[in-house]
């Protein structure tokens, strides 16, 4: 299974996705898997994950600091089986790049995994100072619930 993570800037939301998920699969030994991760704006490609990103990763003994943010792009459609984006801007913003019905397929809110059909989003911590405990807990959960389903 391929699974691209995205948000807005790939340096706070969708950098802890990766690493969450990338730990479960290794503590699980899980192999066959793929993750990535990358935002729909480039306004912060080459940039390392925001340092309160880092802090809560590190917290949970999650480190994400050899990431780089990189811009979502249309042949990411092709290299990965699952985008999974964390708000309604990400999704709308990722799916108007789909071309055909098959990629607009691979697109799906994260949180649905957790909280089927509710349309949750991950809230953007950016910024605030505070929320980026309740994304690390939130995207635990799904997570785990993404490994169960596939
Ligand atoms: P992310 O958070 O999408 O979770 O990486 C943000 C990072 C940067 C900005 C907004 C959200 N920004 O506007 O620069």
């Amino acid at each position: 299974m391929k699974v691209l993570m995205v948000c807005l800037g790939n340096i706070c939301r969708s950098p802890l996705a990766e690493g969450i998920l990338k730990a479960k699969l290794e503590a699980r030994a899980l192999t066959g898997w793929e993750v990535d991760s990358a935002g729909t704006s480039h306004y912060h490609s080459g940039n390392p994950p925001d340092d309160r990103s880092v802090a809560v990763g590190k917290k949970y003994s999650i480190d994400i600091t050899d990431q780089r943010s990189r811009q979502f792009r249309s042949t990411d459609f092709d290299r990965f089986d699952l985008i999974l984006v964390m708000d309604s801007s990400n999704y709308n913003d990722v799916k108007r790049l789909a071309t055909s019905e098959q990629d607009a397929g691979k697109v799906k809110l994260i949180m649905n995994y957790c909280a089927p059909g509710q349309n949750q989003n991950i809230p953007d911590p950016y910024w605030g100072d505070d929320g980026f405990e309740e994304v690390y807990w939130m995207l635990d959960a799904a997570c785990s619930a993404i490994i169960a389903n596939h």
